[in-house]
């Protein structure tokens, strides 16, 4: 029926955001998070992590199978990437905060592989409904630059009309209403795509090239 509200409309994680929180306490509201269908399958909300000092931010998609299961960003074969990645654009791992887009894993089954649980894009209103965790990150970091890795950080961070095979290794000025604040946003693609390419060494190449645009801002 026109006008009629599908629940999806109503995915949101405002609710669940307190108010004037620390990164501890934010942490903690995100746990009990229910602001989209996503918590019902996922062992557990992962949310950032590392430096809250970080002069840079990292923005990855969505926990992956190892994270759901460890509660941390990046801790799988991606996050390995992306470690040897930064240090090699002279930007130290330790000194960055890390999180997500998404702070839930989404995951399909499918006869042919078993327990197995395979990653499943999460869609625009998962990614919208997600934004207000982002958005607290973003203020109580205070990042200098915001680095979005893949497609769905970009869109959570520039809109949805972003791309990244156009945008990457670009310094992006961001929305002033959007989760960045109107910071900063550097572009590149998904660690994950270096392991998945035919060659992987170009690919890890581009992504090392893209970092050093976010390590230029940092002087
Ligand atoms: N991929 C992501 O986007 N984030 C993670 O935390 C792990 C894999």
């Amino acid at each position: 029926m026109a006008g009629t509200k599908s629940p999806e409309d109503a995915y949101t994680a405002a609710p669940f955001v307190p108010e004037g929180a620390d990164l501890g306490a934010l942490r903690e509201a995100a746990a009990g998070c229910r602001g989209c269908p996503l918590h019902r399958d996922a062992t557990r909300t992962v949310f950032g992590a590392g430096d809250p000092g970080a002069r840079v931010m990292l923005v990855g998609e969505q926990p992956g199978d190892q994270e759901d299961r460890q509660g941390k960003p990046f801790v799988g074969p991606a996050g390995k990437v992306l470690d040897r990645a930064l240090d090699e654009a002279g930007i130290d791992p330790d000194e960055t905060y890390v999180t997500n887009a998404v702070k839930h894993f989404k995951f399909t089954h499918v006869p042919e592989r078993g327990k197995r649980r395979i990653h499943k894009p999460p869609s625009l209103r998962e990614i919208s409904a997600c934004g207000p965790w982002l958005e607290a990150e973003v203020e109580l970091i205070e990042p200098e630059v915001i680095v979005a890795l893949g497609a769905t950080a970009g869109k959570a961070l520039l809109g949805s009309s972003f791309r990244v095979t156009k945008e990457r290794g670009t310094r992006l000025e961001s929305d002033a209403s959007g989760p960045a604040h109107g910071g900063l946003v550097v572009p590149t693609i998904h660690p994950s795509a270096v392991l998945r390419a035919d060659d992987r060494e170009a690919v890890y190449g581009d992504l090392v090239a893209d970092l050093r645009v976010a390590a230029e801002v940092l002087g």
